[in-house]
């Protein structure tokens, strides 16, 4: 399964976004690959540093992307990929290739234009490859008494793409993470508000992709309890078609 992060706008937390995603998946006993299409490099370099175990690739062409998408797949249970910043041709391609497009916004007027071309992308994407892939918008560094933030809540399910019902707070956890090399959700009670909302929101958009075919009689819903992946909770949930 291909999930691509993507905004026609540069700086709003896609590369955050996807290398806390891959870590998440891989800490969940997935097979995970970071596939970086940004010429600035920043996730595959965070990636490596994060967890070696990811296996991390980056691809600058059209060809490369897609061979490297071919390949990736044999081996992964997700590719993550981190689409440049800006219009560029290169996230049509990632777009038209994924399963999942999540697409972060800022609470500013100038994103809520990107939403537009971000909605214009998806359909492009959806047109060519049989409703693939579903959208999502994740509404990333609100600040609670922010108006433009309410805003954009508000008006976002009106602009034509479905919005996360978790949202992401502007939180200095997520600089500290980049500045050391990890993610929010390794850095312990520390940080423990930041990966609480950035589980919520995974477990949000992920697990309705799951197939649980099978569970512990005692499992409950408790977050820390749902497995993600093909077999990868011993052996009991399963990718959902
Ligand atoms: N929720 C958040 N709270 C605080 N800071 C954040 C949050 N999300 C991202 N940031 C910070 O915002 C900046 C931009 O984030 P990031 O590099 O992930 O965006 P991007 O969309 O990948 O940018 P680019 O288009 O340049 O690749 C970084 O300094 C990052 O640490
Ligand atoms: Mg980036």
């Amino acid at each position: 399964m291909l999930i691509a992060f993507a905004n026609s706008k540069g700086g709003v937390g896609k590369s955050t976004l996807a290398v806390h995603l891959a870590v998440w998946l891989h800490d969940h006993g997935n097979r995970v690959a970071l596939l970086d299409t940004d010429k600035q490099r920043s996730s595959s370099a965070w990636a490596v540093e994060a967890e070696p175990k990811l296996t991390v690739r980056t691809a600058g062409t059209h060809e490369e992307v897609a061979s490297s998408v071919q390949e990736l797949a044999e081996k992964h249970e997700f590719i993550v990929a981190d689409a440049p910043g800006g219009l560029e041709e290169l996230s049509r391609t990632v777009l038209i290739l994924a399963d999942l497009a999540f697409f972060p916004v800022l609470p500013s007027i100038l994103d809520l234009r990107s939403v537009a071309e971000a909605t214009k992308l998806l359909k492009f994407a959806q047109s060519i490859n049989g409703g693939r892939p579903e959208g999502r918008l994740i509404l990333n560094r609100l600040r609670k008494r922010d108006r433009i933030s309410r805003e954009l809540t508000e008006a976002a399910p009106a602009l034509g793409l479905t919005v996360a019902r978790t949202t992401i707070r502007d939180l200095q956890a997520y600089r500290n993470a980049a500045q050391q090399g990890t993610v929010v959700t390794r850095m312990g009670a520390r940080e423990r508000d930041a990966a609480a909302e950035l589980t919520q929101l995974f477990v949000e958009l992920m697990t309705e992709k799951l197939v649980f075919v099978e569970r512990d009689q005692d499992a409950s819903d408790h977050v820390s309890e749902i497995g993600i992946g093909e077999g990868r909770l011993n052996g009991k949930a399963s990718l959902a078609k």
